[in-house]
């Protein structure tokens, strides 16, 4: 059967596949080219079924590849190669980012609407290498990488589910990990346009890009990157007269508010496979 749709479910997101219906399960260690993912809360599996009235055939990726865990870009892409040759035409990818704009809450969904590949601007792209001419062109565009069809269609899956407070719409940067940001580092993903940080994601917009498939990003805040505003202000307050330190980013954090948040993150993403 040709599969429609594919879905990368980030950090904590993992519960996405429980809204598919007649599920077939493969672990990625079954699956030829795949490696073994060694995160924890990344259960690692390759989940196939029909997702919502409709029954629009979907592809699931519960864990996903990331940068920092020494794998080079072109494997932590793969699923999506697999997934283009599996028929697969729009690609939704989720995950959990940091907050850089001050208007974001946690709990808060980002669209997001552009990116700033980091290491792929110092040499560090999914593309690099021989160009595989079968799947794309040489230097594919990425003017146009969010689909604003499926950009406009979550505001409306939100609008049936009540939601649209918490939705945002941002640029998302992309950096290696797996250190989180120190807080010049915060200011300088701030200054540059950046409204959330991660650690996935942007390979994988790149590389269905690349293939021609529509790309919907959704980031859910689940931390606040840490932001000194008041000292940036006056930079010579003493130190008593500083604001007292904001919490630090975790990765307990950031599986806390997935967790909170998921729910209402498959609704939504039901809702809007439905109208894709
Ligand atoms: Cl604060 N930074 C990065 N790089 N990735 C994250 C994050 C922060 N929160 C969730 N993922």
């Amino acid at each position: 059967m040709a599969h429609a749709v594919g879905i990368v479910c980030g950090s904590g997101l993992g519960g996405l596949v429980n809204i598919l219906r007649n599920k077939h399960e493969f672990s990625y260690s079954e699956i030829p080219g795949f490696v073994n993912s060694t995160v924890a809360g990344h259960a690692g599996k390759l989940v196939f079924g029909l997702l919502g009235e409709n029954n629009v055939p979907t592809v699931c990726m519960v864990g996903r590849f990331h940068y920092y865990e020494g794998f080079a870009l072109d494997q932590t892409t793969y699923p999506i190669r697999l997934m283009s040759l599996l028929g697969v035409k729009t690609l939704i990818v989720t995950n959990a980012a940091g907050g850089l704009n001050p208007a974001y809450k946690i709990g808060d969904v980002c669209i997001i609407e552009d990116h700033i590949n980091l290491p792929g601007m110092t040499g560090t792209n999914p593309l690099i290498g021989p160009n595989m001419a079968g799947f794309g062109p040489r230097f594919p565009p990425m003017s146009d990488a969010y689909c604003p069809r499926l950009r406009r269609l979550v505001y409306e899956a939100a609008k049936k589910l009540n939601v649209p407070k918490f939705l945002h719409e941002g640029v998302y940067v992309f950096v290696s990990g797996p250190s989180y940001e120190s807080k010049a580092e915060c200011r300088f993903l701030r200054t540059i346009g950046a409204d959330v940080v991660g650690m996935s994601t942007i390979p994988e917009v790149i590389v269905a890009r690349h293939c021609g498939i529509n790309v919907l990003g959704l980031s859910l805040v689940t931390n606040r990157a840490v932001i000194h505003k008041d000292l940036r202000s006056d930079p010579d307050a003493p130190p008593e007269a500083r604001p007292i330190e904001e919490k630090i980013a975790s990765h307990e954090e950031v599986l806390a508010a997935a967790d909170a948040r998921a729910k209402d993150l498959q609704t939504l993403v039901t809702y809007l496979v439905e109208m894709i």
